[in-house]
């Protein structure tokens, strides 16, 4: 049985994100979207376990998907998940350079495989960082998000 590793801050979770899910969910037995607790990041739009409960709404049928959490370590949440995997998906070869080293790093440490995933060409230009952007300013971040996630946007942008 192989389990993949999704980590990410998903903050919030958007269509790219869904994309690498719907990508590896046929190729591995299990994939596990984790979202990272981080105690020393203070401002976030969607606390963790609310970060938790959109993904879980995101990604409703499809079966072989769990949600969890982690803090520290991408490589040890891996081992306690019991994942050989951990999944990364690449926007740009920005993205592709710091993830490479990352996989080093965490091959390294625990000689865990890393996969890359290129993004769906449609949400190649998607990132939290953005959406959260636009959303605080107002904008309509709709078409970048899955529906869970913009109904939960447009509840807190009031
Ligand atoms: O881009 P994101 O979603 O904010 O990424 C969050 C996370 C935790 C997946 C990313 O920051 C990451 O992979 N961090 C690695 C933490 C780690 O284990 N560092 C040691 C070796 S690289």
């Amino acid at each position: 049985m192989t389990i993949a590793l999704y980590p990410g801050s998903f903050d919030p979770f958007h269509l790219g994100h869904l994309a690498v899910v719907r990508s590896v969910a046929p190729i591995f037995d299990e994939v596990i979207v984790a979202a990272v607790h981080n105690p020393q990041k203070t401002s976030f739009m969607f606390p963790l376990a609310e970060r938790q409960e959109l993904i879980r709404q995101s990604c409703e049928g499809i079966d072989n998907v769990s949600v969890a959490e982690f803090s520290g370590l991408v490589v040890d949440a891996a081992a306690e998940l019991g994942a050989q995997v951990i999944v990364k998906g690449l926007r740009s070869s920005v993205d592709f350079e710091l993830e490479q080293q990352m996989a080093h790093l965490n091959a390294a440490m625990s000689g865990v495989l890393s996969v890359f995933v290129p993004s769906d060409p449609e949400h190649s230009f998607v990132a939290s960082k953005f959406v959260r952007e636009i959303a605080n300013l107002g904008g309509d971040v709709s078409s970048m998000v899955p529906a869970p996630v913009a109904a939960a946007i447009a509840a807190r942008m009031g």
